[in-house]
């Protein structure tokens, strides 16, 4: 290989980097909402398990298959195994991934926009730029389509950086700032009028429900979503791990490492629940719709780009500055997000041509947002579709296989098995215990009827 690759510099910036990929528009915006309209406190109990259940296991079989490759999916998968079959399968499968994230970094690049120009009208506003303000916050196809544009180019100006001085820097600075803002804008809506009704909406559970079908369904649809799982991006950060860890570390530590972002994740989404939620019934008391004509939750754009401005338009001049804090932490909960899905093409296409990493960032970030303004002028007829069919469809299948990998391939390669007896690493522990019994069997079926329930839905 040409260039010698990537890696992060320290456990916290990988964490920052894996914890910044994973809370995203996921945590901020869809989870809180689908709970809300899922039975509150039963979804999250459900979502809560599910991650834990089989989120986590899914998510290490990504881990660790990138810290024992120490490369991209696609060479990670077709390597893993000397049979020639097993290593077209793993390349068609990474391909398919890369296919995957691209497409989802092509409508989240189009969602960010729309925020990121939320954010950019109030900021213009204080700055007395009226016409400009107004401008960004009209939906429009020109204004969505430059908004995309500069939300990309900011996503390609960090991975072109590289890992530790893009991705990690910039993780490592916006993840800290996306905590304070979180926890700043939550205790000043909780002392708004109507805030306990929301409180009470998302916490109490719904026990009839837990067990409804399309509510595990969507708890689990939004976990492998939250977690970033299935399309390489997780695998491509964990080869980047390398040097971040002591060659011993790295047996003992991932495990541990997985566990605390899976939890850095659920706990970042349960709490911004604790801002959107409330922040709903604030609005509600001050005469706002919040229900569609179905008499359901508004979820959605309807409730990021309709509820939440009108409630900031209401507050006179607080609602300025509140307006401009809420969709700056939307901003960058996003682009933490977007960099750790172009990594996971522009890491295939790196290793692989042995090309700049500029410049092959440049070319992919320009195809996804060729792509992505391909959907914004044909809105109405590709955005749902696209979703669907990353998120809903690709993404748990992705995830079966990567689980399949990991138990049936890596975990039973003898080779591997010799190597960690030659170094001293015993695979003790409860989780060397149980989980390659668990990726290889329990998580492949949990995903497999879970999804065939998807289909029947
Ligand atoms: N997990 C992020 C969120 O919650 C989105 C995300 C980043 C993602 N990388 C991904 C989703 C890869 C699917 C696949 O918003």
């Amino acid at each position: 290989m040409a260039h010698a690759r990537g890696h992060f510099t320290s456990r916290f910036g990988f964490l920052m980097a894996a914890a910044g990929s994973a809370i995203g528009l996921g945590n901020i915006w869809g989870f809180p909402t689908q709970a809300a309209s899922n039975g509150g406190g039963a979804f999250v109990l459900a979502y809560f398990i599910l991650a834990f259940l089989l989120a986590y296991p899914a998510l290490m079989a990504e881990l660790i298959i990138g810290r024992h490759s120490n490369a991209n999916i696609v060479t990670a998968l077709s390597t893993l195994s000397d049979r020639p079959l097993l290593r077209r399968v793993g390349g068609m499968v990474g391909y398919y991934g890369v296919l995957v994230v691209s497409l989802i970094l092509s409508f989240y690049a189009i969602v960010a926009g729309w925020i990121l120009a939320k954010f950019a009208a109030p900021l213009m506003q204080l700055l007395g730029f009226e016409a400009g303000a107004g401008w960004l916050a009209q939906s429009g196809l020109v204004r969505d389509l430059s908004a995309c544009f500069v939300f990309s180019l900011m996503t390609v100006w960090i991975v072109a950086r590289g890992v530790s001085q893009g991705i990690e820097a910039w993780s490592t600075r916006l993840m800290p700032t996306l905590a304070i803002l979180l926890l700043a804008l939550i205790v000043y809506v909780l002392n708004q009028p109507g805030a306990a009704e929301g409180l009470r909406v998302y916490l109490l559970p719904d026990f009839s429900r837990v067990l409804d079908p399309s509510l595990l369904l969507s708890a689990m649809g939004q976990a492998f979503f939250s977690l970033s799982l299935g399309v390489g991006t997780m695998l491509v950060y964990g080869s980047y791990l390398g040097r971040a860890l002591s060659e011993r570390d790295r047996q003992d530590k991932l495990p541990h490492i997985g566990a605390t972002l899976t939890l850095l994740d659920t706990s970042f989404a349960f709490v911004a629940g604790l801002l959107i939620i409330p922040a709903m019934y604030v609005a509600q008391a001050q005469g706002i719709a919040i229900y569609g004509a179905a008499g359901e939750l508004l979820a959605g754009p309807g409730l990021v780009l309709q509820v939440l401005p009108s409630l900031f338009d209401n507050m006179g001049n607080a609602g300025v500055w509140l307006a401009m804090t809420f969709f700056a932490l939307m901003t960058i909960a996003a682009l933490t997000s977007s960099i750790s899905m172009l990594e996971a093409p522009v890491s295939v296409v790196t290793e692989k041509s042995g090309a700049p990493r500029t410049r092959v960032t440049m070319m992919i970030g320009g195809i996804i947002f060729l792509i992505s303004a391909i959907i914004v002028m044909n809105f109405a007829a590709l955005f749902d579709g696209v979703v669907s069919f990353t998120t809903e469809f690709s993404q748990p299948l992705l995830g079966l296989a990567l689980c399949l990998f990991a138990g049936w391939v890596w975990h039973r390669d003898k080779k591997i098995q010799a190597l960690a007896a030659q170094q001293g690493i015993e695979r003790q522990g409860i989780f060397w215990r149980i989980w390659p019994f668990y990726v290889r069997i329990i998580c492949p079926l949990l995903i497999l009827v879970t999804f065939m329930q998807s289909l029947r839905v």
